[in-house]
């Protein structure tokens, strides 16, 4: 298993940041410093930007066909696969993930590669008719050189969910994964070389997002940002762009609603809400942290989410539990804090999860917590805690539903959970939400999805042929020819 991760990946070969700082990284489930990753400054942004360029305008890279570009992004997917539990292990030792998330995780980083991998060479212009003697087609280019800052929620998938489809359409690309959980990726970027990928195709430098993350969206060498993170730093990142007149990708997390209706199937739907907050102990940005539930059936229904919910269990990542520790201290006390908060408020706690025997005193544990009936105005009903914290309020009728869902500044993902056909679809045309789900829920799933908000959940799409979209531009050739 790799445990060198102190030397940023630029222009294919390892590189020790030019001022020489480093600093630590951390393990969750312990507290316990296993590394050290480059501190970097902009200087390394100018050398990775610079290693992008060369390879976009005169390297190899810039000259690959799609068919090339997908052959090699399908020898990455299964490259990942053949080193599926070395990856899991060092994706379960940085975030403090289950062993069985990590698995998962790194089963579905494989997928991006193999989705994309098959989807570079499907990827076309198109011809519009136009005035006589003239030829018009619309050709789908690259941008250039792209830049991606990650979060540390899921930088195994991530590093897929934004390298994947911008690399199958030819960019070339830097990356700055967050400095709380960037292992990964410094060990995919050699199978990446591995696969084929030339020279300056990807670039990773590592550092702290005020000084390594800034440069790289201020630099005037970066055609296009693609950032997932917190709503505040993306606006930084927004500000940044148009400064020199480039757009971005924003995913910044939601307060995503799922909706039960009385006549929902209740056995279906518990352990699904359940999973779809617990799951990375609710550090997802698509985590259903609201459930909002019709009021004849509150009481019945709540009962049996408290139940189901006070069964979770958190430990390290070798127990295998249903939930981990929080990714760091600071965000560890930022999720205690909205707990208690909650508690000072007088909401009431309507279950709790169990912390495992013999998880680590210097961990960064917090038990999961499920609240309610929780007044509309309180804040835990309307900021993202991304923590492990349910939030249930009752709802009267189908129009009171509706404001519900759509009353906070967030519309990420929501779920409706229901029998009648002719609501569901009322529902799904009216929720303000990138994606709803009828009678399930998928956090993190489905790379064949378009996926994004809108909102201060952000704009732009990944996944799916979207992400193809997002990661290209149209170019219009005018052609007389009499
Ligand atoms: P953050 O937004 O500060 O960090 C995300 C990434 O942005 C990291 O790579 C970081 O280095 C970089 N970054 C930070 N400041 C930057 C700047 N000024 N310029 C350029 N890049 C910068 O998130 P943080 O502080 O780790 O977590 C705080 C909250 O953000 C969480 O509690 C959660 O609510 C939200 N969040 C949402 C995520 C999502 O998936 N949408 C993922 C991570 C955090
Ligand atoms: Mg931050």
């Amino acid at each position: 298993m790799k445990t060198d991760f102190s030397r940023n990946f630029i222009g294919g070969a390892w590189a020790d940041p030019v001022e020489g700082a480093t600093m630590p990284i951390y393990e969750p489930a312990t507290g316990k410093s296993f590394g050290t990753i480059a501190d970097s400054t902009a200087a390394d942004v100018d050398l990775a930007v610079a290693a992008a360029r060369k390879a976009y305008d005169d390297g190899t890279w810039g000259r690959t066909t799609a068919i090339e570009r997908g052959r090699m992004l399908t020898r990455l997917g299964d490259a990942i696969l053949s080193h599926a539990e070395e990856l899991s292990a060092i994706e379960a030792k940085d975030t403090g993930k289950p062993k069985g998330v990590a698995d998962a995780d790194i089963v579905a980083l494989a997928r991006y590669f193999e989705f994309y991998g098959g989807a570079a060479d499907k990827l076309h212009g198109e011809t519009i008719p136009y005035l006589p003697g003239y030829h018009v087609g619309v050709l789908r280019e690259p941008h250039g050189v792209t830049g991606h800052i990650l979060p540390w929620n899921y930088p195994a998938q991530m590093f897929g969910r934004t390298l994947a489809p911008s690399l199958a359409v030819g960019n070339a690309t830097v990356l700055k994964p967050a400095e709380d959980a960037c292992a990964a990726s410094l060990r995919l970027v050699e199978l990446a070389a591995e696969a084929g990928f030339p020279e300056g195709a990807i670039n990773i430098v590592t550092g702290k997002g005020q000084v390594a993350g800034a440069a790289l969206a201020a630099h005037q060498g970066v055609d296009f940002m693609s950032f997932t993170g917190s709503p505040e730093v993306g606006q930084v990142i927004q500000k940044l762009c148009a400064d020199h007149y480039i757009t971005c990708t924003l995913e910044l997390g939601g307060k995503s609603p799922q909706v039960v209706f009385a006549d929902a199937d209740f056995d279906a739907a518990i352990p699904v809400i359940v999973r779809a907050i617990i799951q990375n102990s609710g550090q997802t940005c698509s985590a259903g942290s609201r459930v909002l539930v019709e009021r004849s059936a509150y009481d019945a229904f709540v009962e049996r989410l408290a139940d189901a919910f006070g069964k979770v269990r958190v430990g390290a990542p070798e127990m295998n539990l249903d939930c981990g520790p929080i990714i760091t201290a600071k965000q560890q006390r930022r999720v205690q804090s909205f707990i208690d908060r909650a508690e000072a408020d007088g909401v009431p706690v309507l279950a709790q999860g169990l912390l495992a025997e013999g998880i680590a005193a210097d961990g960064y544990y917090v038990k999961p917590t499920m609240f309610g009936p929780v007044p509309r105005g309180n804040v835990i009903a309307q900021d993202e805690v991304f923590g492990p914290v349910l939030i249930i309020q009752p709802f009267d009728d189908e129009a009171d539903a509706i404001r519900l869902a759509n009353g906070t500044d967030y519309g990420l993902v929501a779920a409706v959970w229901t029998r009648d056909g002719a609501r569901q679809m009322r529902l799904v045309k009216r929720i303000r939400s990138g994606q709803v789900f009828v009678n399930c829920y998928g956090a993190g799933a489905g790379i064949e999805l378009p996926f994004g908000g809108s909102g201060k959940s952000g704009h732009g799409r990944e996944k799916g042929f979207a992400a193809l979209h997002d990661f290209s531009k149209t170019k219009t050739m005018v052609l007389n020819h009499g």
